[in-house]
């Protein structure tokens, strides 16, 4: 029999391995074999154990390590009813009606298992990059129309292109796993789950770009996403994934694994890249752009996680598959983290346009604390706080940044009617001010005093005075940063300003 028992970090968290190892002990005498796997990404399901029976793989979960016995005695390992018992995992709904295509592989095999990644479609999309020429693997990656994941969405292709075009002998390609924003962890549980997809992926964007090495900026706080990929990176050398003459091809590509130390502006490229030289992480002015003037001065192609881990089904099943899914310039699918205040938090990958609503409601079920939601804050931390009025919003680049909101990293995170919102939107300064790089005035010192003014409006001072101050604050702070972290910050102060005036004591007249 085999059982699955995920390793991410996040079921780890929560008895993953005295699980796994509780189903070895108890079902001694019986061959068996536990493979640990990525998560389903159904995280209150957590610790979710999965058996393979010939009517597929059938769930139960959450699985405590006092239950295992319980749940072996009463035929676990045959797929047996229990109150625990969830049924074929596939036919779980949540799972069901998402479309996973960055994490098709994520939960079903063992992440490091190159055999398993093979027989799931692995290597698939470099093979045919391989058959192709650079601008032709170019041509594809526009076509699908992959938007940058890390949260800006700049298009995939014209930086590949840009980089691609540029002179030089020496180009890097660098991953940023430099996982910051709130209620965010997709990148981490790819890392963990699926680490060849990403090498992968890497490969491919080195083989367009003519880069020769390549960089995975991971975090200080993921220790499982940097072991699993350090192992990976090993194993794929061993089969010829990386190193000279990939798969018999004239590419050559070596790939390396740092890790940050703990600041939340090297998820900033420019920032990124003086951290991997081994420098202060300190915001670059752009331009020149990282694609021009990159690691060490060299043409640079910096993609986060997920965009990177997009590539290979994109190579692999063509730029019309992935670019059937979405709306408008939103292609493909994203892979949302629903966080915070949340029934059933984890992971939804599904086509863009999908409703803010189906997201919270839908998936995430409403709260965990069974209140009202009140908010949501959507793009991590410099994300803006959407009251659910605005539930409608499908989840758009363009429409959200109609909305003066942003889809950012895709991370939800979900507020009850208990919040605080002017203690929200002084913690964006807070956060602003903790986090700066000390590079310009507007964010260092901004944020600082927004700090102050928000307090002044909050103890009922002068409030026209001071609200005016903050207003102005705000313009100057999104007008004169040098980087997204300034120049964002006032985003979750003004959304909270404007749909939640009360919480500061004002009204939407005594604004204006
Ligand atoms: P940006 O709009 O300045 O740049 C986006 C990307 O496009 C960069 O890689 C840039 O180098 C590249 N680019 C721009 N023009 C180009 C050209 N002509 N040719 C080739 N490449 C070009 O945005 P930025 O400052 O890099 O990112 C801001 C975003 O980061 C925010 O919107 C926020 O959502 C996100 N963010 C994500 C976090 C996370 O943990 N994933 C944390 C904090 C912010
Ligand atoms: Fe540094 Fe803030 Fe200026 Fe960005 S906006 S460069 S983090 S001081």
């Amino acid at each position: 029999v085999t059982v699955y028992v995920p390793r991410d970090s996040a079921a780890r968290s929560v008895g993953a391995d005295e699980v796994a190892e509780g189903v070895a002990a108890t079902a001694a005498g019986r061959p068996i074999r536990v493979v640990r796997t990525g998560s389903r990404g159904m995280l209150w399901l957590e610790p979710l154990v999965e058996v393979a029976t010939a009517a597929g793989r059938i769930a139960y979960g959450p699985v405590a390590p006092e239950d295992v016995e319980e749940l072996v005695a009463a035929g676990m390992l045959d797929g047996a009813e229990h109150r625990l018992r969830l049924g074929p995992v596939e036919d779980i709904d949540w799972l069901r009606d998402q479309t996973r295509v960055t994490f098709a592989r994520v939960g079903v095999v063992d992440p490091l298992s190159a055999e398993d990644y093979t027989a799931h479609g692995g290597m698939a999309g470099l093979r045919r990059a391989l058959s192709l020429t650079p601008e032709e693997v170019v041509a594809e990656v526009t076509e699908s129309g992959l938007r940058g994941r890390g949260g800006a969405g700049f298009p995939a292709g014209i930086k590949w292109k840009t980089v691609q075009q540029a002179e030089s002998a020496l180009k890097f390609v660098c991953c940023n796993a430099d996982e910051g924003d709130s209620g965010t962890f997709a990148d981490r549980m790819l890392m963990e789950g699926d680490p060849f997809t990403l090498i992968e992926g890497m490969t491919i964007a080195a083989w367009a770009a003519g880069a020769q090495e390549g960089y995975i900026y991971i975090r200080s706080e993921y220790p499982d996403a940097v072991a699993t990929l350090r192992t990976a990176i090993e194993i794929a050398y061993t089969r010829g994934w990386l190193g000279r003459n990939i798969l018999g091809s004239e590419l050559s590509f070596d790939l390396f694994v740092r890790v940050g130390g703990g600041a939340y502006i090297c998820g900033e490229e420019t920032s990124m890249l003086e951290s991997l030289e081994g420098k202060r992480g300190m915001v670059r002015a752009k331009p020149p752009i990282p694609a021009l003037e990159g690691l060490f001065g060299k043409p640079t192609v910096v993609n986060n996680v997920l965009t990177l881990g997009s590539v290979p089904m994109i190579l692999a099943d063509g730029a019309e598959a992935f670019a059937r899914h979405g709306v408008g310039r939103s292609r493909g699918t994203q892979v949302f983290q629903l966080g915070g205040n949340v029934a059933r938090g984890g992971i939804v990958e599904t086509a863009f346009g999908i409703t803010l609503g189906e997201l919270v409601e839908g998936y995430g079920g409403g709260t965990r604390s069974g209140r009202p939601v009140r908010t949501v804050q959507v793009g991590g931390p410099l994300g803006a706080y959407l009251p659910t009025s605005r539930f409608d919003l499908p989840m758009d680049y363009e429409a959200f940044a109609a909305a003066n909101a942003m889809v950012g990293h895709g991370g939800v995170v979900v507020f009850d009617d208990t919040v605080d919102m002017a203690g929200q939107a002084r913690f964006a300064m807070e956060f602003c001010a903790a986090e700066s790089c000390g590079k310009c005035t507007p964010c260092r010192i901004g944020a600082v005093r927004g700090v102050e003014v928000i307090d002044r409006i909050v103890a009922g001072e002068d409030r026209p005075a001071n609200l005016k101050l903050l207003n102005d604050l705000c313009d100057l702070m999104t007008e004169g940063s040098l980087c997204a972290m300034g120049g964002l910050t006032p985003m979750p102060v003004k959304s909270a300003l404007a749909h939640f005036p009360g919480d500061f004591g004002t009204t939407t007249e005594e604004q204006r």
